[in-house]
């Protein structure tokens, strides 16, 4: 079931600056950045040639990268995107082994507009897991 790592997220309280640190200092090509509403965040992407790097700011009150800044001020490690053939497939099977799946269970359009679905961290080793369609 499980595919090829999509991305590794880190959350930033300040996007610019994070776009900065990863263009100048570490000479990486960073993508436009993209408003996403629905998740409460704007993305950046770095393409490190084997997988990928979104750099996530919070984008109002509710979003849920604002709660996490607000233990982890300076940003961090915020979760990692596995790549799934089938989706519906791959939810149904993790709840039948009793993960739970975050929000009302149905995928939403994600960054590179197909469906992700978020996993509880608490079912998988303190990490929240993204899970996104391929191809
Ligand atoms: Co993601």
């Amino acid at each position: 079931m499980l595919g090829r790592l999509n991305h590794v997220a880190i959350a930033v309280p300040d996007l610019a600056a994070a776009t900065a640190l990863y263009r100048d200092t570490l000479g990486a090509k960073v993508s436009a950045p993209q408003s996403l509403p629905e998740h409460g965040v704007t993305v950046v992407f770095i393409d490190t040639g084997n997988t990928k790097i979104e750099l996530l700011e919070p984008v109002g009150e509710k979003s849920p990268i604002a709660s996490f800044l607000e233990k982890s001020p300076a940003g961090g490690m915020h979760h990692i995107c596995y790549e799934v053939d089938d989706i519906i497939a791959a939810r149904d099977r993790l709840k039948a082994e009793g993960a739970r799946v975050l929000g009302d269970g149905e995928p939403k359009i994600g960054a590179h507009g197909k469906p992700v679905l978020f996993l509880h961290p608490k079912d998988f080793l303190g990490t929240l897991v993204e899970l996104e369609q391929a191809g």
